[in-house]
């Protein structure tokens, strides 16, 4: 583990906030990676790298953080100067396709936070990439300046849906993707949010025989695949994952139906 110092934050909205840090592995990190984060005196908690520093203007990479319970409540009140500890980067990553594909990158709430980075690098190998977002009300979107300015620059097609109709299209992620879906050809569809959604997406995916990655989260506590939290299905989400295929997704039973909690009983999605 790396004692890293937080060298600046942002809110991305009321309950999330992303903490930037200088750290040499973290940099080299690929999309959809995650880190264990350690906050000194509370818990040590996975969350997905939501910048890279290799990628980055700052050469910062950061990481984003809704609060839950205790310990996102510790780190989403870090402030600049404050030290954390990180372990990493973990995990799998997403793959990304040749220029003359199409993706579609469906994001739900916190989830978007794993799909930054990929979205960076899509658009640096000049993928066509339309993005949607989803949230509950206008005061939960996150990363608007980011994603604002990528869209203004014509490096995503940016669609966003709110379920109250704040803001964007009124409803919800799913029926827009379903839409969208219908409508276009795409070659991948990337996607990380409420496993329930990402279910939906992947059902979607599969009835337009498109390919998916997805980004699933199950309890993270080794994240080097010894002590057997993450299970799901024949996969450690930490080792395995967190990244998965529809090729793998298919035979996975508990997928969007059953996870497993801290004592190891399975309860429903
Ligand atoms: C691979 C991965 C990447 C993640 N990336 C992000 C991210 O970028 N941003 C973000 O805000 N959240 C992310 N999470 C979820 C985040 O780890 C949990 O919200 C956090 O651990 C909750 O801790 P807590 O003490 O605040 O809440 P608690 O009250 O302890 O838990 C609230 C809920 O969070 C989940 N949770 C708790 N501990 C863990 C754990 N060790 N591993 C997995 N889930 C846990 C459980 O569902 C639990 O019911 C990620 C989880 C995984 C597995
Ligand atoms: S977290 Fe220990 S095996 Fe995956």
């Amino acid at each position: 583990m790396r004692i890293v110092e937080v060298k600046a934050v942002k809110d991305e909205n009321p309950n999330v906030r992303t903490l930037f840090f200088a750290d040499d592995l973290c940099s080299s990190a690929k999309a959809g990676q995650f880190v264990m984060v350690w906050i000194p005196g509370v818990d040590e908690i996975p969350l997905t790298l939501s910048s890279i520093g290799s990628q980055s203007m700052d050469g910062f990479s950061s990481v984003t953080v809704a609060e839950v319970g205790e310990a996102t409540r510790a780190l989403k009140s870090m402030e600049t100067g404050e030290l954390i500890g990180v372990r990493g980067p973990f995990g799998n990553h997403f793959e990304t396709i040749s220029r003359s594909g199409r993706a579609l990158v469906v994001g739900g709430g916190i989830g978007m936070a794993s799909l930054m980075p990929l979205i960076d690098r899509l658009t640096m190998e000049g993928v066509e990439t339309t993005v949607l977002l989803g949230v509950k009300s206008r005061r939960d979107l996150l990363f608007t300046e980011r994603l604002s300015e990528l869209s203004s620059r014509g490096g995503i097609n940016l669609l966003v849906t709110t379920e109250d109709g704040t803001y964007g299209a009124k409803g919800l992620v799913t029926e827009l993707a379903e839409n969208v879906i219908s409508s276009e050809r795409f070659e991948i569809i990337y996607s990380c949010g409420p496993e329930a959604m990402m279910h939906k997406i992947f059902k979607i995916a599969e009835e337009h025989r498109i390919p998916a990655q997805l980004s699933l989260e199950r309890i993270i506590r080794c994240a080097i695949g010894i002590c057997g939290s993450c299970v799901l299905g024949p996969y450690r989400v930490c080792k395995d994952g967190p990244i998965f295929t529809s090729d793998q997704l298919r035979t996975v039973r508990d997928f969007g139906k059953f996870k497993r909690g801290f004592d190891g009983r399975k309860t429903p999605i």
